[in-house]
């Protein structure tokens, strides 16, 4: 039998693969805190994506076309598809995707601040894609060099359709402006909504983020919160003077000394106050998420006793191929 290696060891062995650039593998040697850090970052992702369904699924019965209908459709069943990756992603680091779920209707789990405020007409749905999307790409696509092999492998197919959900967005927009005078103010009073909200997707300031450090150390996180931030509105300013509307922003300034745009302070005790449940929706998402569990528990139920059968008749048929 194998020697067992020593703790020491094995944590020299896994900083020396963090240091390589190579990947963590669910089976390899990693710290509790490594597990328990992924664990909460990788569940409250999978939550997001999963209540993120919510705001445009408002609209759904409600899009102005049949193609509008359509897009809307693939994009909300993306985000199933996106949520189904990272619990799966989750659950090889040993936890069970039904425990994560309950934690999340319980409220001992958070997902994004930014799916708790409401979508009041459907130039919502187009903004949502521009900068929510356009926020998650940002703050994603550095997720796929994550340490962690299942998570930065599920971030390469999820990035790929977040750039179609923001690409999508933004042609709505373009329709809308290129549309009525109302079409344009419609634009502008969602854009006014939900700039601010977008910019505290990223999380709380550098000086107020207490995972930052020991995250990017692992090379789970691979830039600070302002970091990402600073690079979304440098990327998002350009397409908002092509749009033709007007960010809410009166700080908003070309620094040119640095060579990006000098923006204002996001209200932080908004962002706390979200966090903790106490935004516009944070009830309504999280109660419709609890009933869409409960009347789901037949499908779980049948899906549990297919595979029993299955697994009995397997057993049957190779008794009798002995
Ligand atoms: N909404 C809700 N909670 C937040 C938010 C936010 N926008 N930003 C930060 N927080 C929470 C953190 O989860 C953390 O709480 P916890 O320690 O209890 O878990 C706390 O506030 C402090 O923040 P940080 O120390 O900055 O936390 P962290 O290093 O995890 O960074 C971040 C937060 C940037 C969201 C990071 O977890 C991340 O990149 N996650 C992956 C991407 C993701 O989940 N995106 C959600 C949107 S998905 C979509 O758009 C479809």
């Amino acid at each position: 039998m194998a020697e067992p290696v020593p703790a020491s060891t094995q944590e020299d062995l896994f900083e020396a693969v963090i240091a390589a650039e190579q990947r963590i593998e669910p089976r390899d040697w990693m710290p509790d805190a490594y597990r328990a850090t992924l664990i909460r970052q990788i569940a409250q992702h999978a939550h997001s994506e999963i209540i993120g369904m919510q705001p445009e699924g408002n609209w759904l019965t409600r899009a102005p076309s049949l193609r509008r209908k359509a897009i809307l459709l693939a994009k909300a069943q993306d985000e199933a598809g996106h949520g189904l990756y990272l619990y799966a992603a989750a659950e090889t680091l040993g936890v069970d995707r039904a425990e994560l779920t309950e934690k999340l209707i319980s409220g001992r789990q958070k997902y994004s601040s930014i799916f708790n405020y409401p979508t009041l007409t459907f130039a919502d749905v187009g903004v949502i894609g521009w900068l929510v999307d356009g926020a998650a790409i940002c703050n994603q696509v550095p997720l796929c060099r994550c340490s962690y092999g299942p998570y930065a492998r599920a971030m390469v197919r999820i990035c790929k359709e977040e750039s179609f959900h923001q690409r999508q967005g933004y042609e709505l927009l373009m329709t809308l402006m290129r549309g009525t005078e109302a079409q344009r103010r419609m634009v502008q009073d969602a854009v006014d909504r939900w700039w601010w909200p977008s910019l505290m997707m990223f999380g709380p300031s550098d000086a107020d983020s207490p995972n930052t450090a020991r995250s990017m150390a692992w090379r789970i996180k691979r830039h600070t919160n302002d970091e990402l931030r600073q690079r979304f509105v440098d990327m998002t300013v350009p397409q908002a003077e092509h749009l033709g509307v007007t960010l809410p922003d009166p700080e908003l300034r070309w620094n040119e000394e640095r060579g990006g745009w000098d923006f204002g302070e996001p209200d932080w005790s908004e962002l706390t106050r979200v966090i903790r449940g106490q935004g516009p929706c944070n009830a309504q998402r999280v109660e419709r998420r609890r009933a869409a569990h409960e009347d789901g528990a037949w499908v779980r139920e049948a899906a549990v006793a297919y595979a029993a059968k299955r697994s009995a008749e397997q057993h049957t048929e190779e008794e009798n191929g002995k």
